[in-house]
């Protein structure tokens, strides 16, 4: 039996953050001008490679997470159904391509184009919009996870 997903919330992905590594303030006569080195942009170290799109916190057990796909720019949901279990499903109706949305209280993702209906734990069709549009799962993204961090491919 699927899991049920009873919050009323999606939550939704922060601004990602830029630090300035090292610039000193100092404004008086005679100080130093700032280094190559002290003005160096830093990202987190994992931001190249593997695309972090959240930590383990931000969707807890039972909660939908929207954030967007690095890969294809497109909406896309983070599950997390049982504790230390993430799962994360394309935004992309299987109809015809339009964007789905995530219905925790009808335990449900719906495309508003043509009104199909995807299962929120399995991204699975419901049996009349497989029928009448011929629809199929929603896409799954491959997650990484590494401690506390969850990444996509
Ligand atoms: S594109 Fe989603 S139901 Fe048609």
């Amino acid at each position: 039996m699927p899991k049920q997903f009873g919050r009323r919330q999606v939550l939704t992905a922060g601004a990602a953050t830029v630090a300035i590594a090292g610039l000193s303030a100092c404004s008086s006569p005679g100080a130093s001008e700032p280094t190559e080195e002290d003005l160096a942009i830093s990202t987190p170290s994992s931001a190249a490679t593997s695309k972090v799109v959240a930590t383990a916190s931000d969707v807890p057990v039972g909660s939908v997470f929207k954030f967007t796909d690095p890969n294809s720019g497109m909406p896309a949901f983070l599950l997390q159904p049982a504790a230390g279990t993430f799962i994360a499903y394309s935004s992309k109706c299987t109809h015809q391509g339009c964007v789905v949305d995530a219905y925790p209280d009808a335990n449900a993702f719906k495309c508003a184009c043509h009104g199909a209906k995807y299962d929120l734990a399995t991204g699975e069709p419901d049996e009349t919009t497989a029928k009448s549009l011929t629809a199929t799962a929603l896409a799954k993204i491959a997650l990484t996870v590494a401690g506390d961090q969850i990444s996509v491919a």
